[in-house]
């Protein structure tokens, strides 16, 4: 028989708790891949699902690949009723490909949605975060940093994008580990400068939520 009963995640170091209804881990299953495994995406659908959804709050993915992370949320978030968007932000073929920092492909991205059936869900803007930042709206329920994993990149998306993040929101940070060091320490430093933002998690991914904005 299938089990239908929600699983509860802890988060380290914070305590904090948040529950992936059956749905969601079989979809994590389904849509990991070597850029985000299904414990990641385990992780993201119980943040995703925690926060409180307005219409006019939306997703944003910094990095989004062939697009498969952000059909996940996507597609997640339709499953508990919110039609909330999902704004991809990637430069696509223009980013020169690195080990470290691969490149975005768009048309593979444009399949996924299609064979997702996602493309009015997902919303691709092709541009660096940078440039991007100014016409994003401060809106932003849950904030995926995963474009260049670079020190002064993942500094920049933090001070660009973090400020647009709404009250109890989300950034999910990826390859939070040795291999990026320039994401750990950005991370960190942008965590300890912050009175705004809690540290939920950390692994080889980092969880941060804003403050409820009470006093
Ligand atoms: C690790 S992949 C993203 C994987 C995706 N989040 C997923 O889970 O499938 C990194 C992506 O970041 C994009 N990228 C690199 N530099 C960027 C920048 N400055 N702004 C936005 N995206 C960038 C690349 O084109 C690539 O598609």
């Amino acid at each position: 028989m299938e089990n239908h009963a929600p699983r509860t995640l802890k988060f380290n170091p914070s305590g904090f708790q948040a529950s992936v209804p059956a749905d969601a881990a079989a979809r994590a299953d389904q849509y990991a891949s070597a850029m985000m495994d299904d414990g990641e995406l385990r992780y993201l659908a119980s943040i995703a699902l925690a926060f409180p959804w307005s219409p006019e709050a939306l997703v944003v993915e910094i990095g989004s690949y062939s697009g498969l992370t952000a059909a996940f949320v996507a597609e997640t978030l339709a499953g508990a009723g919110h039609a909330n968007p999902v704004l991809s932000i990637d430069p696509f073929e223009r980013v020169p490909h690195t080990r470290k920092n691969p490149q975005g492909k768009y048309k593979r991205y444009l399949r996924t949605m299609q064979e997702r059936g996602m493309e009015d869900r997902c919303l691709p803007l092709i541009a660096y975060s940078e440039h991007a930042a100014p016409v994003v709206p401060d809106r932003i329920g849950l904030l995926i940093v995963d474009g260049n994993h670079e020190y002064e990149s993942v500094t920049r998306d933090l001070a660009l994008f973090a400020p647009k993040v709404l009250p109890s929101g989300f950034i999910f940070l990826d390859d939070h580990t040795d291999t990026y060091p320039g994401v750990v320490r950005a991370t960190g430093e942008f965590v300890n400068g912050s009175s705004d933002f809690e540290l939920l998690h950390q692994t080889y991914f980092a969880i941060l939520q804003r403050s409820t904005g009470d006093p």
